[in-house]
């Protein structure tokens, strides 16, 4: 029976009600629509509006409630209320009978629901921010473990200049810090309570909103009802830390992806974490990571189908908001389990060091140097580029490395170069020359190693 039935003469439509309830996907809320419930109780004894046995009835009848839904959380979808809400107070009325009938006092689904899904926000913004922090874990133990291996760095795909291996995972921690505190803020923001702001225009009871907001455990009570209940800006700000993270995650694991390819061969995937392939008994596939680039597409089209719920709206509660909730429940778990996947994963990835060296090694990675080293005999940084550059050339004729070029032949190119250019030219004299804050020396990679480490110990 639906709860709002007094005006209509006419029983709904099937097909409408299907179209139009959300028990299916808000049951999840029921502890929050419980906890909320609770609160506006209390509420109402301060108010005056329930005497205190009722008061006392209402907490103890929502108690129980709680307490089945933490044995079934399913326990909901075995009825035909229309939404949570309606479930929460059908439950409470089979059980309590008239003094039921008064929790609805001054509030209305629109503050409810607005303050449900505030809280379980918060509560599964938590669960993502501990999935971040073994991700971010995950990350330094890799750094840690990678020590001074060094691997070819890229840019357009182009072998660039060698990199260390620990340097590559620290990049990642960056990006993850930076979602990490993207996540605090946007809770920090919602940590508002819209409940006592009634359908739109305010309640008429005489709330004690301050302390409503406090029982909750909200920072503050919202200023504005009309704002209050339409406010779905935590879904679009979690949605969009959400898109961040997870395309850091897809970028992360695009790089391994080729890392793991026969081309590169930089890591090897355990067995623990590859799939095999029904035809080709040689695979060892990456799925999992193919999966967290996946997902990301799926992330991302949530954050657009919010923005497109909202876009148009007008102030203040439509229906249209109900849509705010099938793909956000989606998001934060696939969030929160990519995070815990890709921390569980990122030991079984193995670095092949002589591998990585060897490629460092190969694409004339070390051109920089040559043309670096010809700086410090005084040549002018655009003459040295272009000198190191004839040396490329000569070198790639001869397909041999430039270190492998005789010195006379260095000669014929600039007769500045002596006999020191070869340990100019190694991968260490290359690394350790990085050696400015943010660089790829080894020194200057375990220092913000270290920092990290501190960073997250701190947390
Ligand atoms: N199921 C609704 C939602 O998720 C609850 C609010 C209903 N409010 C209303 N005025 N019909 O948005």
């Amino acid at each position: 029976m639906a709860m709002w039935g007094g005006r209509f003469t006419e029983a709904t439509l099937a097909e409408f009600r299907d179209f139009n309830d959300s028990l299916s996907f808000d049951y999840q809320l029921a502890l929050q629509d419980i906890a909320a419930s609770r609160a506006w109780a209390a509420g109402l004894l301060q108010a005056g509006i329930i005497n205190q046995q009722e008061a006392q009835q209402l907490d103890a009848g929502l108690a129980d409630l709680a307490v089945a839904i933490e044995a079934d959380p399913t326990l909901p979808l075995q009825t035909q209320e229309e939404d949570i809400h309606s479930w929460v107070e059908a439950q409470l009325t089979a059980k309590l009978g008239a003094v039921a009938k008064k929790l609805h006092t001054g509030r209305s689904r629109n503050d409810l629901v607005a303050t449900d899904l505030r809280l379980w926000t918060r509560l599964n913004a938590g669960y993502v921010r501990q999935a971040l922090l073994s991700v971010l874990r995950a990350l330094l133990v890799f750094a840690e473990r990678a020590g001074t291996d060094v691997m070819p760095g890229f840019t357009h795909l182009q072998r660039a200049q060698p990199v260390l291996v620990a340097h590559w995972a620290l990049a990642y921690v960056e990006m993850f810090k930076r979602d990490l505190s993207r996540l605090d803020d946007a809770v920090a923001r919602l940590d508002v309570c819209p409940l006592g702001c009634g359908a739109l225009a305010g309640t008429g009871v005489a709330m004690d909103r301050h302390t409503l907001a406090q029982r909750l455990g909200f920072a503050q009570a919202a200023a504005n009802s009309l704002d209050a209940v339409s406010d779905r800006d935590y879904v679009v700000e979690l949605s969009a830390a959400a898109s961040l993270c997870m395309t850091h995650l897809s970028r992360l694991s695009e790089d391994v992806i080729f890392f793991c390819s026969g081309e590169a061969a930089f890591f090897k995937l355990g067995d623990a974490i590859s799939s095999g392939s029904s035809l080709m008994p040689q695979k060892k596939n990456p799925d999992v990571f193919e999966l967290l680039r996946g997902k990301t597409g799926r992330v991302l089209g949530h954050l657009v189908a919010i923005l497109h719920v909202l876009k148009g709206l007008p102030l203040a509660y439509n229906k249209d908001m109900q849509e705010d909730k099938q793909g956000f429940f989606d998001l934060m778990a696939t969030w929160q389990q990519s995070l815990l996947v890709l921390a569980t994963v990122l030991p079984h990835l193995a670095v092949n060091t002589e591998q990585c060296r060897r490629a460092a090694e190969l694409g004339y990675s070390n051109a920089t140097d040559l043309a670096d080293y010809l700086v410090a005999k005084g040549v002018p940084f655009r003459d040295a580029h272009e000198l190191s550059g004839a040396l490329v050339l000569k070198a790639s004729a001869a397909k041999v490395a430039l270190e492998a070029l005789p010195l006379t032949e260095m000669q014929q190119v600039s007769p500045l170069i002596t006999d020191d250019v070869y340990a100019a030219l190694t991968i260490e004299a290359g690394l350790a020359k990085r050696a400015a804050l943010g660089g790829t020396a080894p020194q200057q990679v375990l220092w913000q190693l270290k920092q990290a480490q501190q960073w997250f110990d701190a947390l």
